[in-house]
């Protein structure tokens, strides 16, 4: 099957905001402890940081961790994970239903982020709390001293503010099972309140209000509607969460879900518009997709309550989950315009790209490369991309083509990365690409990821899905069921 992509140097999305290449790290399972921090390991450092996972983290390149929640935040109290060890309480954490050690709290988080090199997206507990104790938390991570919060930092061993400039207003409260649960007006006057004396504290923070727990969700819509009407000039961004599973089988649907993905992106950027021009403001509230991935594999796997880290929602990712991963990242990229923040859920161990065993290795599930090539290489200007090939219908009446691309011109206008996915497994896609108003484009690499089997998985012992190279030819073929990566001179 042939498929041509134009693009022109002028047209253009937009700029790729490098923290859509995002991901989160929630006090659920073994995502911290088991994952982050592991005392006992071979690798740990003296903070007992897995020096493996740490490795692992820089390799996929994420550029900002959501911390510490996830359902989980909206009953923490974050004061119960600072300070001296032995004072801190073990508690029952209603969330997971797990025992919280609260050996790790934001000062431990703080310094592991810096050590892998990434930025933290904070998120409030606006479940059980409220505006004061979000306050306190910004006055704790970001004041210079001399008030109380602050001081109790620099007590805490802390002399610098940890400069955390992004922060979530609390986590899906549009969802009954949300420990504080609220209905929109609660929330967002909740929210309106809780980001009025945020700000104050710290004027530099970006803000980001809970939109809706995922596209299906019977309030989507209105939420966003009467939220932004709350909290629309104290805001800068509105979230958006979803997972998708291959629930029925059907690949072709499965991959689809990009579309969809995209559809959801472009609804709630028309909400967040409506809301300005209801309000005459001159201001864009922009999307922060902080919660995405696939997310079903692990479905129906349960653990006995209270206990410490259990190993809960372990997705183990296959090749077909690189599809549509590497799918999703490209609706990312040809969203930059709105989204300029993601966050790939979650990182490590809970439906995560790296995965640990305890006392043993750490290794990169399948849809750690789609990502890392995404982080590396999908930075700059995203084009807009002209696709003409064929498409095919989802049994829920989406179109989709069977190529899924972006291109993306770097930040020295030296190359154009285009990224693409195959979605046939019958038939390869023979790409030609018009890449107008460059003067000479040249294919530097190739990359591509395929496998003989869709159900393909890494594991501790082997890795059959892994980025290959393939040598440029005459003709640029995707081959059936393939993620590629093609780097062109220009
Ligand atoms: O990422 C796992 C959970 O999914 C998060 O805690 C919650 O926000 C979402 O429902």
């Amino acid at each position: 099957m042939k498929a041509k992509l134009t693009v022109n140097k002028c047209f253009k999305i937009g700029e790729v905001d490098p923290r859509i290449y995002g991901s989160f790290v929630e006090h659920l399972g073994r995502a911290v402890y088991g994952g982050v921090y592991e005392p006992g390991h071979p690798t740990a450092d003296e903070m007992g940081f897995r020096g493996d996972v740490l490795e692992l983290v820089k390799k996929i390149g994420v550029t900002a961790v959501r911390y510490p929640g996830g359902n989980f935040v909206s009953g923490y109290n974050w004061e119960d994970g600072v300070g001296p060890r032995e004072l801190r309480p073990r508690k029952k954490e209603l969330a997971w239903r797990s025992t919280e050690t609260n050996e790790i709290g934001i000062d431990e988080f703080q310094a592991w982020a810096k050590k892998a090199g990434t930025d933290i997206i904070m998120a409030v507990n606006l479940g059980t709390r409220g505006p004061a104790d979000a306050q306190n938390l910004v006055e704790y991570c970001n004041a210079p001293g001399g008030s109380y919060y602050a001081d109790m930092r620099i007590k805490n061993g802390f002399e610098q503010p940890f400069g955390i400039k992004l922060w979530c207003l609390g986590n899906e409260m549009d969802g009954d099972w949300q420990i504080g649960h609220k209905t929109a007006e609660e929330y967002g006057r909740t929210a309106q309140e809780a980001a009025k004396l945020m700000k104050q504290m710290d004027p530099s923070i970006e803000l980001v209000a809970c939109g809706s727990s995922h596209y299906n969700m019977p309030t989507f819509g209105d939420w966003e509607l009467t939220v932004l009407d709350h909290v629309y000039e104290n805001v800068d961004y509105i979230s958006l969460h979803q997972y998708y599973g291959n629930h029925t089988g059907n690949t072709a649907d499965f991959l689809g879900r990009a579309e969809h993905m995209d559809a959801f992106i472009k609804s709630v950027a028309s909400l967040c518009d409506a809301v300005k021009a209801k309000k005459h403001s001159a201001k864009t509230v922009n999307l922060s997709f902080d919660e995405w991935n696939v997310w079903y594999h692990s479905n129906g796997v349960s653990y006995p309550d209270w206990t410490v880290a259990p190993p809960i929602l372990e997705d183990i990712y296959n090749f077909e989950d690189v599809l549509l991963v590497g799918s999703m990242l490209i609706t990312l990229q040809n969203n930059c315009d709105r989204v300029k923040l993601a966050c790939l859920a979650q990182l490590i161990n809970v439906i995560a790209p790296i995965m640990t065993q305890t006392g043993g290795p750490a290794w990169a599930q399948t849809i750690f490369y789609p990502f890392m090539f995404a982080s590396a290489f999908g930075r700059g200007t995203t084009l807009r991309p002209l696709v003409d090939c064929e498409s095919y219908r989802t049994t829920d009446g989406i179109d989709v083509p069977w190529l899924s691309t972006s291109a993306i011109l770097n930040e020295d206008g030296t190359e154009l990365t285009v990224f693409a996915v195959n979605r046939s497994g019958e038939e390869e896609l023979v790409l030609d690409l018009d890449a107008q108003g460059f003067e000479k484009v040249e294919l530097l690499a190739h990359t591509q990821i395929i496998a003989d089997d869709l159900n393909a998985v890494n594991t501790a012992e082997s890795s059959p899905v892994v980025p290959t190279s393939v040598e440029p030819g005459e003709t640029i073929s995707l081959k059936p069921y393939s993620w590629n990566m093609l780097r062109f001179k220009v």
